[in-house]
């Protein structure tokens, strides 16, 4: 086998919780992920020359370091002392720095796309210690599906799966950092956490209504004060009667749920119209 091709999906957090603050700069965090079917295409292929190339129609993403596809090859490599090179392409649909773990996708698609493509045989244990090593999202991404993360993000219980839903995305163009969002958090400041625990069972039996009335993200306090237009789209949502709104992540994304296609289209036309940004798309849940 000479290349391999694979999906890297998008995620949501339908709640987002920060438990503390850890010593080493990160933050102990609870929060429910799921997998959307929004998902770029990654294509990889050896070289006989040992390089990691990476190509993208996207002009705003990084082909070096800072890309979690370069750091999961380069970390690959370096693992199982493989001196072939990987030319690896990215076909971006999943908007960029937008909350929707698109980067941290890619690197779980390299880490699982390349146990493959070299026979590594790695168990999906490994797999799931090294991704934790490249980021705090790409462990999840190479799981899939529905999950309580504990941790920075890393530990993982795989749940039974959200009832589907329609998910309208509408990513802002204003960027905001991951780092700056956390940075800028004060845990004493918070006025509402999720119920996490209530809003799992909600998922597990199947409470649509529950599950939408329970969704938050304490990351919205440090968000929406600093890009109001935040607030104003979960607002607009609302009147286009989404069944639940909430920012995903960090930010900026905010998402809306919705049980008919024919409505979540109607909303995302609406989005875009009124907040005249290009980043709307209607996807949909994903359980593998
Ligand atoms: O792990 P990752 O590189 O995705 O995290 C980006 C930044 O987000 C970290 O450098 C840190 O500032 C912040 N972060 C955090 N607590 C987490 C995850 C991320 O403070 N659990």
């Amino acid at each position: 086998m000479d290349y391999i091709k694979l999906e890297s999906r998008a995620k949501i957090n339908i709640t987002l919780d920060v438990v503390s603050k850890r010593n080493d700069g990160y933050h102990e965090l609870e929060m429910i992920m799921q997998t959307l079917k929004l998902h770029d295409d990654i294509y990889i292929e050896k070289m006989t020359e040992n390089k990691i190339d990476i190509r993208t129609a996207n002009r705003y993403i990084p082909l070096d370091e800072r890309n979690t596809a370069y750091k999961a090859a380069k970390l690959i490599k370096r693992e199982f002392g493989i001196y072939d090179g990987v030319f690896i392409e990215i076909t971006k649909r999943i908007p960029i720095e937008a909350g929707l773990a698109g980067g941290s996708g890619n690197g779980a698609a390299v880490l699982k796309g390349m146990n493959e493509l070299f026979g590594l045989g790695m168990p999906f244990e490994r797999i799931l210690e090294l991704a934790a090593r490249i980021g705090s999202d790409v462990p999840f991404c190479a799981m899939e599906g529905t999950a309580l993360a504990k941790g920075r993000g890393e530990i993982l219980a795989p749940m039974k799966p959200c009832p589907h839903f329609f998910v309208v995305l509408a990513k802002p163009p204003e960027g905001i950092s991951t780092a700056e969002v956390y940075k800028n958090l004060d845990l004493e400041k918070i006025t509402e956490h999720p119920d996490t625990m209530k809003v799992v069972n909600a998922v597990e039996n199947g409470e649509r209504d529950s599950i939408c009335s329970g969704l938050l993200n304490v990351l919205e306090e440090v968000t929406i004060p600093r890009l109001p237009i935040i607030g104003d789209i979960k607002k607009f949502f609302e009147v286009q009667k989404a069944k639940g709104v909430l920012m995903s992540g960090s930010g900026p994304t905010v998402f809306a749920l919705f049980d008919e296609q024919k409505e979540a289209e109607k909303a995302a036309m609406a989005v875009k119209n009124k907040f005249l940004i290009d980043d709307v798309i209607v996807t949909e849940t994903f359980n593998p």
